[in-house]
Order: C-alpha cells, then structure tokens, then sequence
C-alpha cells in the first residue's frame, strides 16, 4: 500500500462530539495509508461505523445498517474489488463477539481505545483475517495517535477518557472504561500544534472532562481549572471551551478559572439529568438539587454572564408527575438556555436495566415534549435578548446560504451572517439583527485588527 494509492473511506458517526472527534482521529491514522475520507457507501474501499451505545436500541440500528450496507460490498466484490466492512465505537466494544457471530460481513471489530492499532488491524484483514480488537490495554491510545491534520478553526483536543461515577442509566463506565487523563505536557504541546494549523478556538474533550487529572513530568497532578489556565496563556489560543462535565467534579479550580480566565467561554454544558432528589438518588448522580444549585450560583458569581445547559432523562423507573415538575422546575429556577433531552431507554448490563417500576411510554413521551417546548421557549428569550447587541463570531464555514459564513457566539448560539469567504477562520465582531428558535442572524460590525 503506497501513500498514492487513493483508497476511498467512508466512515459514518453515530452519536455525541466525542465520538465524531474519534472519526476524524480514525481518518488521521488510515491517512497516510491512502485512505482518504469521502461523503458515501458507494464503491468505498472501506467503511467504518462508529458507535454509540448510549442511547435505545444501538446494536439493532448498527445491523440494519450493515444490511443496507452489504449490498455495496457484495457489488464491489462482484466486480472483483475489495471492501473492508469495520464496526468501531461502544457498540463495538460492547457486543464485538455478537457481531462478528452475526454479520459474517464484517471484517473488522475494534472498541474506543484500540484505534491506534489500526494499521495492523488494516493489514490484517486485508490478508483476509476477521480481527476483533475490544481489549482495554494499560497504555493509552492517546500518545500513539498521529498529530491532528484536519482540524478547523474551532478544534476538538481529546484530554481525558473513561468514567467512574457509575450513574445507574449508564454504559459509558462498561464500554469506556475508568478514568484516564493525558499528561499536561502532552496536551499542552497538542493545543500549540492545533494552533498552528490555524485553530483559534480549542474544546477540551472527555466523557467526564472535569474529573481530569493529568499528572506532570514533575508528579504533579493538574485538575481541569489549572489546564485550562495553561491553555490560555497561548497567545493563539482565543477561546476555550470544555465538555462533557458532571456537576461533582466542578471543583474551587475551576470555579475560580470561569471567573479569572477570559478565554473560556461564558457557556458551559453541565448535565443533571433530572430535578428530583428522589430520581437524582435512583440515577446514582451523587448529588441532590441543591448541590447542582449551589454549583451554578458558584459558577455565575465567578462569571455573571455564564449561561448553562444540560442533558435531562426523563420516565427514570419510578419518575412520577411531582419528580418531573420538580425537573421543570430547576430548568426554569436555572434558567437554562439550551438542552438535550432523552426518553429513559434501559441499557442492557447496567443497574437500572434491573428495576421494575417503570415508566408507561406514553407518559414518558409526554413529558419529553412538555420539557423540550420548556427549553425551546427559553433558548428563544435567551435568542432574542442578544438581538441589538454586538458579539465576537469566530465564522467556521460556509453558511447554508450563497454569500453567508457561520460560526457561533460565544454563548454557543450559531449564527449566520453576509460575509466574505476569505473571513472563516476570523473572530469578527458582529450586530446580531435577527433570533429564531435555532439560530441567529447578524451583520458584520467591524473586522478585528487581530
Ligand atoms: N437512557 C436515556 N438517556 C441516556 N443518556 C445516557 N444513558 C441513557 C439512557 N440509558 C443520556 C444522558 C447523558 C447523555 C449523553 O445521554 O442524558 O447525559
Ligand atoms: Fe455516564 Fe454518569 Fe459517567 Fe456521564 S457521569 S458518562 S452519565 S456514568
């Protein structure tokens, strides 16, 4: 296999931002292989699908897929070429040896935190081995992966992996693994590489990022607060955001870098899950309301303009009406501006999937719409109190639109704005005119001289 050999990848991602990041690290490694990314399934010399097992019915969305799938690598095949079929991610690593027993087609299988052996497993199946790679080894993948090549102006940078808060609902902790952070130095020495490929903006990745606790050269252990001060002290380096966070670890570091760090932005993403003492208990959450609370009054003394959102599950075994009035409302007592929200759905292996009192599935889908058109109605207040006022826009791409770019505010809200091409990539100060329920729109206000 040579560099020139152009090899068609068509990796397709289910799932959250983790695991669209790990897509790209996954076209990184097979890059210099001579695979190169492209948008669909036809005539594909390889097709990856990465996993997510965190929500309903995962595996049964993962083996109609191949189904659909099958009939291009049969065609393939039939005209005498070769198609390597792999399944990655949590689904993966979850049920590697039911796949492979079930899907024939497949011929490669490999969990989160194998990617960096890749390249072997390419070779080998392409010597017509089937290869099942779901081991958690003691090394991480981290420090063998190759440097990012594709990367925008608002770039991901992985820091910390796994989970040991254990929430009863959850498969993370299973399929992920325990905790693990990378080294400060490592990271450090990632975001200057980042930068250099032209990212201004840097989002510090993990399932449970602020539990991060990177340990120096010289010992030390670095919290999330203390990293994030270090980040911003490179001069490239104009925003930062971190995700996904648990209320628990939000500890005084922290508190203090939202307040002292200006770099970080005034949005931050802080599942709860639920507003009921009760169900908070059920869920393992290790927290009651008033921690979660108390958290946010922290975090707004510290910067007052913070604006929050959040992941709620509703119809948790035993939720009753009064448990998700209480869940609304904390979004109201909160103010949330933003939410993604989930109908409870058992995952097999995990303590919840045991208990009985479940909850009916129309009363859950009830109360799923009754919480989203709750947030929808705050995001849009949020909306239109930024009409009028002038923003920092870091413009990331094209917009949908003939001469319109899109980026997003600082709050996180995405904006579409008339602007020339030539400023993706720029933080330009932009008059938000305009808010619907999605989005926003705006005119450039003035070019930053930076
Ligand atoms: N059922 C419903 N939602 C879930 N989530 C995780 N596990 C489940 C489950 N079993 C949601 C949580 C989490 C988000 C990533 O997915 O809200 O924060
Ligand atoms: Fe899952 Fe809870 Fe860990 Fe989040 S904190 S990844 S919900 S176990």
């Amino acid at each position: 296999m040579t560099n020139n050999a152009k090899k068609k990848l068509f990796i397709k991602t289910w799932g959250c931002q983790m695991n669209s990041y790990d897509s790209s690290r996954m076209a990184d490694i097979l890059r210099p292989l001579g695979y190169g990314e492209v948008d669909g399934p036809e005539d594909a010399d390889m097709i990856i699908l990465n996993t997510c097992h965190i929500r309903e019915k995962a595996t049964d969305k993962v083996f109609s897929e191949i189904g659909r799938l099958k009939k291009h690598k049969d065609k393939k095949e039939a005209e005498g070429g070769k198609m390597l079929m792999a399944v990655a991610g949590c689904v993966a690593q979850a049920e590697g040896d039911f796949i492979l027993q079930r899907a024939p087609v497949i011929d490669m299988i490999f969990g989160p935190q194998t990617y960096h052996e890749l390249p072997e497993m390419v070779l080998k199946a392409n010597g017509n081995e089937r290869v099942v790679n779901t081991d958690f080894p003691v090394i991480s993948k981290f420090d063998q992966m190759p440097d990012e090549q594709q990367q925008g102006a608002a770039a991901f940078l992985s820091i910390q992996e796994g989970c040991d808060k254990f929430c009863t609902f959850c498969v993370v902790p299973y399929t992920r693994g325990s905790e693990y952070s990378r080294t400060p130095e490592g990271i450090i020495q990632e975001a200057h590489r980042l930068v250099d490929n032209g990212a201004k903006e840097i989002t510090l990745l993990g399932q449970n990022v602020n539990a991060f606790h990177g340990e120096d050269k010289a010992g030390n252990t670095w919290g999330l607060g203390r990293l994030i001060e270090a980040v911003a002290e490179i001069d490239g380096v104009k925003q930062i955001r971190y995700t996904t966070s648990h209320p628990r670890d939000v500890d005084e570091e922290l508190i203090r870098a939202h307040g002292d760090v200006k770099k970080l932005m005034p949005f931050l993403h802080l599942p709860v899950q639920s507003g009921s003492d009760k169900m908070l208990k059920a869920m393992n959450r290790k927290h009651d309301r008033e921690f979660f609370i108390d958290v946010c009054n922290k975090l707004r003394a510290a910067r007052s303009d913070l604006v929050f959102s959040s992941d709620f599950i509703v119809g948790f075994p035993g939720e009753t009406d009064q448990d998700h009035e209480d869940t609304m409302q904390l979004i109201r007592d909160i103010g949330f501006a933003s939410a993604y929200s989930f109908k409870y759905s058992a995952r097999p292996g995990t303590p919840a999937a045991n208990m009985t009192n479940l909850v009916r599935e129309d009363v859950k889908q009830a109360r799923l719409v009754e919480l989203q058109n709750l947030v929808a109605e705050q995001y849009l207040e949020f909306n239109k109190k930024t009409v009028g006022t002038v923003q920092p826009i870091l413009f990331e791409r094209k917009g949908r639109h003939d001469g319109q770019l899109q980026g997003r505010t600082q709050f996180y809200q995405a904006i579409n704005v008339p602007a020339n091409e030539r400023l993706i990539g720029e933080i330009v100060d932009v008059t938000v005119t305009q808010a619907t329920a999605n989005a926003l729109i705006g005119e450039i206000k003035m070019v930053n001289a930076a």
